[in-house]
């Protein structure tokens, strides 16, 4: 890990494990020219700079420059200008009293420390001076008066780039950012690219796709407040040819949750060129003179040898450097969360017996969801009245916890601190404490509205109201969930010239909600969840180490959104649970086996009525139970193999395997039985060849050579949806 500048050139070298990131000064016009991003090179990074500079026709040449020095509109570039001679998507827009927009900035300055800043109000990754280096580049526009200081750490084990940028008004008059993005790349002309991104839906999320980068702008967005089901902050640029293990590949990834734009253009030199950060539109964000404004941080990773490689480097890379270490790391409680089961009938005497049946099978944790708060006894009333709802918990939040807990299982209780029913005392006392604009109905999700968390006042009543119950009861871990999409996004605190701000104040209110409660509870565990997985991102893993991954828990449409879930984000993130059949959103039924071994790929737990299992399910459970507490530390930690991919194969299997390669997991779904079938054997993949592995339920040995190049017979079964999941420990080797 090591930053160089090199001052004969001004170019800036990144070393970032085993790779190579550059760019430098133009020598004649001052902007920062991109030059390599990919394995580590050593030698000769500044010839890439001539070959980007041939002079090309129809191009313009900035005041003073010569058609030998390049254009900016054909020149790869760190921080794209805008309406200034580069005619490709811009890396920022900020608009100065006299009405116009454009932005073009030139080098300053830079330093170079050890370590890594945070980001005030933003969940951003963290090291230690030891773990990581850090560039500020500062970057003036001198007609504007705005400083743009961009942000590089690189760590000491993992080719991760950290970038973030910042603006601020250096001049008199007060200015308004309309667009400033996280990261900027350039990829070389003539570079032939495949982006792969995780569009969905509800009950279908992060499903992955493929496409080649063809000329024009392709772009994914979320303009729905939360980070979404239908797009993931998160993308993969790589060689065309690319596969799990072979070519390059590209990850980005945002430390953000809400309004995000990633935007992939390729122009007619085929350069692809590519910005990443909030979403601007209906974005602005009014800077006095002094003020500045920062960016949401992206992470940028590289992989030489496929997607496995990358995925390892993200899953590395969020447990040590992104997701807090007092969490990541610990045991995750067996949870049975009564959601599917009851929805909102339930009332006292029900949670204590589903805690009695789910104390007898083992499970660590009853999570009561949603329904015990105000009235509710459906969605449509009580968000913002976090009392208990007396009629159904005569004894109160506190008493129910103590009588489960006596069962011998935890309690963890649901919240969904962001919104509001307009049927709320809280509604009644402040109805303009919701987003809204005025004078313009309300639009309502899901019969609820979405609070104003950019004002204090909101956010300090949704703190008061939690940490008191959260105190009384003893509560360790939280469900928090959000379950609609913005609309009217204005708030009554803010002026005119400001309304811009208010869905990225609703976000930064939001991270300074979660930050109380866990400075005030250092040891609560949150869940996310946003009507099932439509969150899942970085910016809440920073807060919530694990995330609802999906309403939908059949087993074969999990295999899906796990799989898609993974190129990102670490099994440890996903909560994953076994529910009952026929499945509630597809009315597929899978076995009681299949439906534990898909949930144990992730965060395991139950959400389903404990008391309806018959002796056999009982049994079932109960080995399922400690299989999932075994295996628990490869789960954690270890590294996941993708084996097949359930868009293209009848099997989709996987691997966790223990980073010192001395035991490992495998699981494999037959989605379909077939006729008179080939017999199918799994290729391993992260075994060492020379260790003898034994198969804990078999006995029987294998070597890892015999596995990763012979296979592991899968058995035929005559019935659909079968799985198979074995676990082997080193006998002998290395
Ligand atoms: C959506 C979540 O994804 C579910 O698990 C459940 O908590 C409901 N909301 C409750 O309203």
């Amino acid at each position: 890990m090591a930053i160089n500048y090199f001052p004969e050139n001004q170019l800036f070298v990144l070393d970032a494990a085993e790779c190579t990131y550059a760019f430098m000064v133009h020598p004649r016009y001052g902007r920062l020219v991109h030059l390599y991003h990919g394995a580590h090179l050593a030698t000769d990074i500044l010839k890439l700079f001539n070959y980007d500079t041939t002079p090309r026709s129809q191009s313009t040449i900035p005041p003073g420059g010569n058609p030998q020095d390049g254009s900016l509109s054909n020149l790869p570039q760190e921080f794209s200008s805008f309406g200034c001679g580069d005619f490709r998507l811009p890396s920022a827009q900020v608009r100065t009293p006299d009405g116009f927009n454009a932005v073009d900035a030139k080098y300053v300055s830079h330093r170079i420390f050890r370590g890594k800043v945070e980001l005030p109000g933003l969940p951003a990754s963290f090291a230690t001076e030891a773990e990581a280096e850090t560039l500020e580049v500062t970057l003036r526009d001198d007609v504007i008066k705005v400083e743009f200081v961009l942000s590089y750490s690189v760590f000491e084990k993992l080719p991760v780039i950290a970038r973030s940028a910042r603006a601020l008004n250096r001049g008199e008059t007060p200015v308004t950012v309309e667009r400033l993005s996280s990261l900027t790349l350039d990829y070389r002309s003539g570079t032939k690219l495949d982006l792969v991104s995780f569009p969905g839906g509800w009950t279908r999320e992060r499903r992955p796709l493929r496409e080649r980068v063809n000329p024009g702008v392709r772009e994914f967005a979320s303009n729905r407040g939360l980070s979404s089901h239908q797009a993931n902050p998160f993308f993969i640029l790589c060689d065309p040819d690319a596969t799990e293990t072979h070519g390059r590949a590209w990850g980005q990834m945002l430390v953000y949750s809400g309004n995000f734009k990633a935007e992939v253009e390729r122009d007619q030199y085929d350069m692809t060129h590519v910005q990443f950060g909030l979403n601007s539109e209906r974005f602005s964000w009014k800077l006095e003179p002094g003020e500045s404004f920062h960016s949401p941080e992206a992470l940028t990773a590289f992989s030489a040898s496929g997607f496995e490689t990358l995925s390892h480097t993200f899953h590395d890379f969020l447990r040590r450097h992104l997701i807090r270490q007092t969490h990541v790391h610990l045991h995750r409680p067996v949870v049975v969360n009564n959601w599917e089961a009851t929805k909102f009938a339930f009332d006292e005497n029900k949670i204590v017996e589903f805690a009695r049946r789910a104390a007898d099978l083992g499970m660590d944790m009853l999570v009561l969801d949603d329904g015990w708060f105000g009235h509710r006894d459906e969605s449509n009333s009580s968000l913002g009245d976090w009392f208990v709802y007396q009629a159904k918990l005569p004894s109160g939040i506190a008493k129910l916890a103590e009588r489960v807990r006596e069962l011998g299982v935890d309690f963890g209780l649901w919240f969904e601190p962001e919104m509001i029913s307009p049927d709320s005392e809280l509604y009644r006392a402040h109805p303009d404490w919701c987003l809204h604009i005025p004078g313009r109905p309300a639009t309502l999700g899901r019969n609820q509205l979405v609070l104003d968390m950019g004002r204090r006042e909101v956010i300090d009543c949704i703190f008061d109201q939690m940490s008191s119950l959260i105190a009384a009861a003893k509560i360790n871990y939280i469900k928090w969930d959000a379950n609609r999409q913005f609309t009217e996004v204005g708030s009554a605190v803010l002026p005119a010239d400001r309304q811009g701000e208010a869905a990225h104040r609703f976000m930064l209110g939001t991270y300074e909600l979660l930050q109380r409660l866990l400075e005030r509870f250092p040891d609560l565990f949150i869940e996310g969840c946003a009507a099932g997985g439509g969150r899942f991102d970085a910016g809440m893993l920073y807060y919530t180490p694990q995330i609802w991954t999906s309403d939908d828990t059949d087993a074969v449409e999990r295999l899906y959104i796990q799989y898609g879930t993974s190129f990102g984000y670490p099994p440890s993130a996903m909560s994953c649970h076994v529910s009952a059949v026929p499945n509630c959103h597809v009315g597929r039924v899978t076995p009681l086996e299949t439906r534990g071994d898909v949930a144990m790929m992730g965060a395991f737990g139950y959400e389903l009525d404990p008391a309806k299992f018959g002796e056999a399910e009982r049994s079932e459970v109960r080995r399922q139970i400690a299989v999932a507490r075994a295996d628990e530390h490869l789960m954690l930690e270890g590294d996941l193999y993708r084996l097949g991919s359930p868009l293209d194969d009848n099997i989709s299997g996987w691997e966790l395997v223990a980073k010192d390669k001395r035991e490992f997991i495998v699981t494999a779904v037959r989605i379909m039985s077939r006729p008179n079938p080939s017999h199918d054997w799994l290729l391993l993949r992260g075994l060492d060849a020379d260790t003898m592995y034994r198969d804990l339920d078999s006995g029987e040995s294998f070597s890892g050579a015999f596995l990763m190049n012979a296979g592991l017979y899968f058995p035929i079964v005559k019935a659909d949806f079968t799985s198979f999941r074995r676990r082997f420990r080193a006998e002998s080797g290395k």
